[in-house]
């Protein structure tokens, strides 16, 4: 008995000690302490926020928020007419065409006159008839039946045949068509967490990731319980920190993950330099290419400067790329792609003994658009690779040209700084001299809908087609809108009143207060109603 609770006691010793030597080596003894202080920080500040005179206040000014938002997003009032019941007797025809119509018209930010940072790809009205047709033709259409619906996955397995194609694919890779980006992202880290856990054993599973990446690998890692590590992306360069990524590798890694380029800034991470470490140490790279998805492998054939970023680096074995971004397919569509089936036979799901028959499906949705698949193949066709390398050079173009007026216009280089080196379609841009969420409230008080981001707090620009056409007036406008900024500063410290003094608009307010904080359960809370918001008639 004695010996067995030794035993015991060993192996639980041994597991911390393993686990202590794994933190330090990974996030040094510097690292280590901040880790603790960051963590001991927010858990004090979350006992402070739930004392009982802060917390009602804190409560209330959440709810007063919240109830803002709402005026804003749900309309009201007495003219407002409300459908909370399926109507007792369906509607004519006529009457369902004419409310589609009034909902379309609906007061919105002018995506069709390109005052939106990405959201909306194309918006090009020849393609937009196309793809409707298209949907027409297969609306009852659902791949889970390829015998009923054989031109569906024909189309389907070409979409995948040519995004491969994309980018220099081996003989034998292979992929699947999901939902979006967030899906194939889902899919990649799935596949990663099963095959280490088939092969080596993992159960503890664990991925490193620049903290630049997108937030669906967060969201993966919450999903599929996968420990998570960020690495730092610092100025000038913004791109991953290859030593501090090699230092975290241990053997319950189961995924690297690089940016091409990433949603923030638009910075390509050193793909080769991941490459050849994810080689060396035998573990898969996923490069998410969701956002440069049709823009970056056309950069050299459109007369752009680019950086090796496909399957050419051996070491990369999956990529996730949206068709629904630059590919310019309607919403519900993306890619992700494996170096071989190796890979790609662990994001399946098949059950063998289920009482509704014998069922696989490629990934998360049982039942599936037949439609958009449709959309999505007329899209890609008739764009062809010279559409692509022409829509390249149109938003690649104008990126840099929005750009080159941050760098060298007097007016704006003064008080605005580029982050890093953008290549792709996003320049995203700092101000070390004035509020930048200031600048972002003035764009919007002019009709622009730009991105704001967080530490550092900066703006970004997704260029799409719709902008292309409106670069210039949008540069003009950033030149009024930093002169006023200056201005209303110059203004307040001549009265004496300094920052505080400021009357802030509603990006500067928002992260103005979440960048402050240590612990972001209220900001956590804000977001909550945001998505309650939206579900309220
Ligand atoms: C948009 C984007 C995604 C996720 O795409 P969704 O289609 O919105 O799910 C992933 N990565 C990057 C870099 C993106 O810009
Ligand atoms: C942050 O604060 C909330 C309460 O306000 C608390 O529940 C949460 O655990 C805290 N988060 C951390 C990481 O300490
Ligand atoms: C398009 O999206 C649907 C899901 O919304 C998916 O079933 C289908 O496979 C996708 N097709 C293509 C071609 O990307």
């Amino acid at each position: 008995m004695g010996m067995l609770r030794n035993i015991v006691f060993i192996l639980f010793v041994l597991r911390w000690t393993r686990k202590l030597f794994y933190q330090l080596k990974g996030r040094g003894i510097t690292g280590s302490v901040v880790d603790v202080y960051t963590s001991i920080r927010r858990t004090l500040y979350g006992i402070f926020l739930q004392l009982p005179g802060v917390r009602t206040k804190v409560q209330t000014q959440i709810a007063e928020s919240i109830l803002k938002l709402e005026r804003k997003l749900v309309p009201s009032g007495p003219g407002v007419e409300r459908i909370t019941a399926l109507p007792v007797e369906g509607w004519s025809e006529g009457d369902v065409r004419k409310k589609l119509d009034e909902l379309a018209q609906m007061e919105h930010t002018r995506w069709e006159d390109g005052r939106v940072s990405g959201a909306v790809y194309h918006g090009g009205d020849e393609l937009m008839r196309l793809q409707t047709e298209a949907f027409g033709k297969f609306t009852v259409a659902n791949p889970i039946h390829p015998d009923v619906f054989p031109g569906v996955r024909k189309m389907e397995a070409e979409v995948v045949a040519m995004v491969l194609s994309l980018f220099n694919a081996p003989e034998e890779a292979c992929g699947v068509t999901t939902s979006g980006g967030t899906e194939s992202i889902l899919m990649a880290c799935l596949s990663a967490r099963n095959k280490a856990y088939q092969e080596r054993g993992v159960t503890e599973p664990e991925m490193i990731l620049p903290e630049t990446a997108h937030t669906a690998f967060r969201k993966a890692c919450e999903y599929f319980k996968i420990k998570l590590h960020l690495v730092a992306c610092k100025a000038p360069a913004y791109k991953v920190d290859l030593r501090a990524v090699s230092r975290l590798i241990n053997p319950n890694t189961v995924l690297l993950v690089g940016s091409a380029p990433n949603f923030p800034h638009g910075i390509i991470d050193d793909i080769s330099g991941l490459s050849r470490l994810a080689h060396k140490k035998r573990l898969p790279l996923h490069v998410d290419c969701c956002l440069g998805s049709f823009i970056i492998p056309m950069l050299p054939k459109a007369g752009f400067e680019s950086e090796p970023f496909d399957f050419k680096l051996k070491g990369v074995t999956s990529i996730s790329c949206d068709t629904h971004k630059y590919g310019f397919a309607p919403k519900g569509n993306s890619t992700v792609l494996y170096r071989s089936d190796a890979y790609r036979k662990y994001q399946y799901f098949i059950s063998p003994d289920w009482s509704g028959g014998v069922y696989a499906s490629p990934s998360i949705a049982g039942s599936r658009p037949g439609a958009l698949i449709a959309g999505c193949w007329a899209s890609l066709v008739k764009q062809g690779q010279n559409g692509y390398i022409d829509a390249c050079h149109k938003i690649v173009g104008s990126m840099k040209k929005i750009e080159t007026a941050i760098r060298e216009k007097p007016e704006l280089s003064s008080d605005l700084k580029v982050v890093g080196r953008p290549l792709v379609s996003v320049v995203a841009f700092l101000s070390p001299s004035l509020d930048i969420y200031d600048i972002a409230d003035g764009m919007n008080a002019k009709g622009w809908h730009l991105n704001a981001l967080q530490s550092p707090p900066a703006i970004h620009i997704a260029v799409t087609l719709p902008i292309v056409a409106v670069a210039d007036q949008l540069i003009a406008d950033l030149v009024e809108v930093v002169e006023g900024v200056k201005e209303d500063e110059r203004k307040r410290m001549a009265e004496g009143k300094g920052a505080k003094g400021a009357v802030k608009g509603d990006t500067a307010a928002l992260y103005g207060v979440a960048g402050s904080l240590p612990n972001k359960s209220v900001v956590v809370d804000l977001a909550k109603g945001f998505l309650d918001t939206l579900y309220k008639v």
